[in-house]
């Protein structure tokens, strides 16, 4: 990785211009990591969706003309949900990772949003590491059970993880928050 990684807002005519390559870094995840990254491959109409908030709190790490990676979230209520993160693999390991985490905190500030909010597959222990590291906490009990309720996602509460059938497969979760004014 170049001393030359920025990181850019993701939102406009840049959205559009880098989604190729940012779902060319998806698939490449896919291949590498398969569903312990995610069950869903994101396409180009995934990355420019327009969704509440998506382009003031999603970031792109951009190396010299080429994207290194993203971290994809939205406002959902009070909470900045996360949709999406992923770096190349010559990208991982140096702190970039944590500089896209804080111009999505630094956007949430601004927002005034209450938590950052994300789940990760049960098997990705690397990025539950990682998610740790930057101090957000496992939804567990009440906690877990509210943010399935609110996001009206489909799958339900066991042994605080949340499992859900997707394509006839059952799969697990587990759900983080970081507090924005924690
Ligand atoms: C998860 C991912 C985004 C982390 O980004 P990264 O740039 O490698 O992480 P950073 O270098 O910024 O590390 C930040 C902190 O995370 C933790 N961390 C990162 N990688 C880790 C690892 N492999 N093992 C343990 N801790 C790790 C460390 O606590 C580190 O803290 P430090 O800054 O005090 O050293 C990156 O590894 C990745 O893209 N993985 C593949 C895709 C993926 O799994 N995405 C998440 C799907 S939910």
């Amino acid at each position: 990785m170049s001393d030359a990684l920025r990181i850019e807002p993701f939102g406009g005519d840049r959205a559009i211009a880098l989604a190729p390559a940012l779902a060319g870094i998806d698939s490449a995840l896919i291949a590498e990591l398969g569903t312990a990254y995610s069950h869903v491959p994101w396409r180009v109409e995934e990355f420019v969706k327009p969704l509440p908030g998506k382009w003031q709190h999603s970031f792109v790490a951009v190396d010299g003309a080429q994207p290194a990676g993203f971290w994809i979230a939205w406002a959902r209520g009070a909470d900045i949900h996360t949709s999406r993160v992923a770096l190349i693999a010559g990208a991982r390991g140096q702190g970039v990772g944590r500089r896209l985490f804080d111009a999505v905190l630094a956007a949430a500030r601004q927002s005034h949003a209450r938590r950052i909010t994300l789940t990760v597959s049960t098997p990705n222990v690397v990025a539950q590491r990682f998610y740790a590291g930057l101090a957000f906490h496992r939804m567990r009990g009440a906690c877990l059970d509210s943010f399935v309720r609110e996001t009206g996602r489909q799958g339900r509460v066991d042994d605080d993880e949340i499992e859900e059938v997707i394509g006839g497969t059952r799969v697990r979760y587990t759900a983080w928050a970081f507090d924005v004014e924690g």
